[in-house]
C-alpha cells in the first residue's frame, strides 16, 4: 500500500514524528518516515522533547537510527538533560531554510545585527529570554560525557525497572521499555486502587507513581530521568505493590 496517496501529497507539507511518545516511550519509524518525507519532499520534523536525550547514550543511539535524515528536530533539556524549566532546543539539517522562512525586518531589529546571526531569526516569536543560558553553562562545566554517563544511568534503571517488574507476582508490562518508561498493571486492580495506591505513596513520602491510561485500561507508568533514582527506590515502590 502506498503510504501516500495523491490528495495527501497534495496537501502535505511536513510529517511530525516522535522519538519517544510521552505516555510510553515510544519511538517512531524514524528510518522509514524520513525515507518517505524525502521522496515527497515534505519537511521531516521529529519531536524529541523526551526521548531526544538518549541520543546521548550510546546503549541506545540506535534506536533513533534515521534522526539523521530529518529537516529539523527538538529536544527538551527540561526534560532529560537536567536544565531548568522552560527549555526547548530547535535544532535544523539546514538553518538557512528557517531563516528564510522566519526572519522578520525592523530596522530597530538592526541595530545590533551582524548580518549572519540573530536567533529571533529561526523561530517564529520575536521575544524570548535567554533559556538556552542554563542549559548551555551546564554543559560547559560538567561536559557531554558527564550527560551521556547521567542518561545511560537512568536507562539502566529503568531496564532493572522492567526486570523486576517481570518478575513480580502481580505485575505485567504493558509495552516493552525502550527508554526510561516502563508502563505495567497491578493484576486484579481498579482504577481506584491505583488512585488509591498513588496518593498513599505519594504521602508516606516514598515516591510519586502516577497512574496513567493505556488502550482505555488505567495503568502505572515509571518515567526515570533522575540519576539518582536508585534500584532500592524502584525496589521499594514495587514492593508496595
Ligand atoms: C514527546 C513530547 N512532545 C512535546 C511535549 C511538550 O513539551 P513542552 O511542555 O515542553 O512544550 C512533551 C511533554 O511531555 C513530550 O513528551
Amino acid at each position: 500500500m502506498a503510504a501516500l496517496s495523491d490528495s495527501d501529497r497534495a496537501r502535505l507539507f511536513a510529517v511530525a514524528c516522535t522519538a519517544g511518545t510521552t505516555n510510553l516511550g515510544i519511538i517512531d519509524d524514524l528510518e522509514g518516515i524520513g525515507a518517505i518525507c524525502k521522496q515527497n519532499a515534505v519537511w521531516y520534523h521529529v519531536d524529541g522533547a523526551y526521548g531526544g536525550a538518549a541520543l546521548a547514550a550510546p546503549s541506545a543511539r540506535m534506536l533513533f537510527n534515521g534522526i539523521e535524515t530529518a529537516d529539523s528536530f527538538i529536544v527538551d533539556p527540561h526534560k532529560w538533560l537536567f536544565a531548568p524549566f522552560d527549555c526547548c532546543a530547535l535544532i535544523y539539517a539546514d538553518p538557512a531554510k528557517a531563516r528564510r522562512a522566519h526572519r522578520q525586518h525592523g530596522d530597530y531589529l538592526e541595530v545590533y545585527y551582524d548580518g549572519t546571526w540573530n536567533p529571533s531569526d529561526y523561530a517564529h516569536h520575536l521575544s524570548r529570554r535567554a533559556r538556552g543560558l542554563p542549559f548551555w553553562f551546564s554543559l560547559a562545566v560538567h561536559g557531554t560525557q558527564a550527560y551521556a554517563d547521567a542518561v545511560e544511568v537512568t536507562l539502566d534503571r529503568a531496564r532493572e525497572a522492567a526486570t523486576m517488574i517481570d518478575a513480580h507476582p502481580h505485575l505485567e508490562l504493558v509495552t516493552d521499555q525502550q527508554l526510561s518508561i516502563c508502563v505495567f498493571r497491578r493484576l486484579g486492580w481498579t482504577p481506584d486502587d491505583y488512585k488509591s495506591w498513588s496518593s498513599q505513596l505519594l504521602e508516606s513520602g516514598i515516591a510519586l507513581v502516577t497512574p496513567t491510561k493505556h488502550e482505555g485500561e488505567t495503568v502505572l507508568r515509571f518515567c526515570v530521568v533522575n540519576p539518582r533514582t536508585s534500584s532500592d527506590d524502584i525496589q521499594q515502590v514495587l514492593e508496595s505493590l
